[in-house]
């Protein structure tokens, strides 16, 4: 694969016109969200968001979340709906992505969609995202940007461990506040929960007024992060760990005694906040595996758990 001099832009005015002209050339530029980084591209340029592909080493095509500067932007290229109105209204800009249908001759690259005719949009909270988005004035794909199947990136110098030499540049933005990735809604027949993330559940069922479908349909697209085994660190990982074993890198919740400790008050905001960030330290120790403490399953602990399942789950 062709090695590219990957740059690092500030998140300035000048770091911002040099990551929109990128784009707006068909290059590849990581972004700082408040989930997690994204690996963006033009959605509307196929050569562009191919080259996603080929830099995360994805194994399929998967589709990905267009990321919109607005919600003008958004209808553009969806069917809005009333359930899309009212989630918009209480969550975004924010950590929530939402599946509508998408309209015809919308312009959007058949790669970002798998081919499908829904689409996957977004409009993120963190401002370098939403002036990098307002200035280049069109939707960017992006999946996380992380190697495929690797931990996802929440500061630059992840990015750049996993895709130094493969992207133009990455849009600097610090940490990112949320974590984990949003929570992804489908909207195409009853609203579905096809991924928990930064926004509970409950938050989400609140704000429609009814439950969400749980249930995933044989024709539900998998992406990666549905597989089984995603998230995943060199290590093992044992979780609900009551105790230690010997050996082991501790990574506790509450008030333990550990390694790293996601949060010593069981606060599952800062844990969400933590988890890649000390999924990836711990992982640059070399140790033979990583013990987790139970962590409750109730908010933003669903996506905690369901991200730890998978860096847990046997490998491929
Ligand atoms: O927080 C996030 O969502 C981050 C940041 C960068 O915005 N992005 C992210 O993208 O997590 P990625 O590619 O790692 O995950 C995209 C997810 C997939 O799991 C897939 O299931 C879902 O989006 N998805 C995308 N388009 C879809 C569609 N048309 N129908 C159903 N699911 C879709
Ligand atoms: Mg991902």
């Amino acid at each position: 694969m062709r090695n590219i001099d990957t740059q690092i832009l500030a998140e300035d005015d000048a770091g911002i016109a040099a990551a929109v002209e990128i784009l707006g050339s068909g290059g590849l530029v990581s972004f700082a969200t408040e989930t997690v980084y994204g690996l963006g591209a033009d959605a509307t340029n196929d050569k562009a968001v191919a080259r996603i592909f080929e830099a995360k080493g994805r194994p399929q095509f998967n589709p990905l979340i267009a990321h919109v500067a607005d919600i003008a932007m958004a209808k553009e290229f969806v069917e809005w709906t009333e359930e899309a109105e009212k989630l918009a209204e209480f969550f975004w800009p924010g950590p929530m992505s939402m599946v509508l249908p998408l309209k015809k001759n919308s312009g959007i690259s058949p790669l970002v969609t798998a081919g499908h005719s829904s689409l996957a949009i977004r409009l993120p909270a963190h401002t370098v995202a939403q002036q990098m988005l307002t200035k280049l004035g069109k939707p960017v794909a992006a999946p996380s940007a992380n190697i495929s199947g690797k931990i996802s990136p929440t500061t630059a110098a992840h990015v750049l461990a996993d895709l130094d030499g493969k992207i133009e540049a990455v849009l600097d933005g610090g940490k990112c506040d949320v974590g984990l990735e949003s929570t992804i809604i489908g909207l195409i027949n009853k609203p579905t929960l096809f991924r928990p993330g930064g926004i509970p559940i409950e938050d989400i069922e609140g704000a429609l007024g009814n439950r969400l479908n749980l249930e995933t349909s044989p024709d539900t697209l998998v992406a990666p992060g549905q597989m089984s085994s995603h998230y995943a660190p060199g290590a093992s990982v044992r979780l609900n760990a009551d105790g230690w074993r010997y050996g082991e890198l501790r990574l506790g919740f509450g008030p333990v005694a550990c390694d790293l400790n996601l949060s010593e008050t069981g606060d599952l905001i800062e844990a969400a906040a933590n988890l890649f960030h000390h999924l990836h330290t711990l992982d640059a120790r070399d140790g033979k595996s990583i013990a987790v403490s139970p962590i409750p399953n109730s908010g933003l602990g669903a996506a905690i758990n369901d991200r730890l399942e998978r860096a847990a789950a046997p490998r491929p």
